[in-house]
């Protein structure tokens, strides 16, 4: 089975990054893919679909279209969810990722705008996600290791269940 990470936090030893350790460390058994998305362009619908697609772009929906599902690792900012992230989606979904889960894991201060927003912007995209596929990591910043361990056991376990929660199509 295979995982394509997805961390829409650019930041150095970003708390998202550490949680998507933290899953990988959970998830040994799963063959893990990565796409840095800061090397994607901005979304431009000229080239959604033409001859001119970006190389980046071929590479990083050819990665979801192989994956078994999408684990998205992400802050909430200003209310919302980081451009940069949307800037990815808007470029990966196509033909071969209908349907596709998308598992998410919010670090953040708080979080909940972001995650009703990505329930709502990848169901349009024609993922599969619900509530239940969404844990909440509030106050991340202060939570992981940067080794990927926990510095609480309660949300250690939290995570453990969530990850085990995690299902293939
Ligand atoms: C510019 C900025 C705006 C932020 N706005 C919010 C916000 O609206 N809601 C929230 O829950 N956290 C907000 N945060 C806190 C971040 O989501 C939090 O620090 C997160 O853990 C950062 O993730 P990272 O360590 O992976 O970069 C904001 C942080 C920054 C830098």
């Amino acid at each position: 089975m295979k995982i394509l990470g997805v961390c829409g936090s650019l930041r150095n030893s970003s708390s998202n990054s550490l949680l998507m350790k933290a899953a990988k460390n959970e998830l040994e058994e799963y063959e893990w893919l990565n796409f840095d998305i800061s090397l994607l362009p901005y979304f431009d619908p000229d080239n959604q679909f033409s001859e001119q697609v970006p190389r980046a772009v071929l590479e990083t929906r050819s990665l979801a279209a192989q994956a078994d599902m999408i684990f998205i690792f992400s802050p909430e900012y200003a209310h919302g969810i980081p451009g940069i992230l949307k800037n990815a989606f808007e470029w990966i979904f196509h033909e071969h990722t209908q349907k596709k889960p998308v598992y998410v894991v919010i670090g953040s201060a708080e979080g909940e705008n972001a995650k009703n927003q990505l329930i709502e912007i990848l169901s349009t995209m024609d993922f599969q996600i619900d509530e239940k596929q969404i844990l909440l990591v509030k106050g991340a910043r202060s939570l992981v290791n940067l080794d990927g361990s926990f510095r609480d056991q309660a949300l250690k376990n939290r995570f453990s269940k969530f990850c085990k929660s995690i299902q293939p199509i």
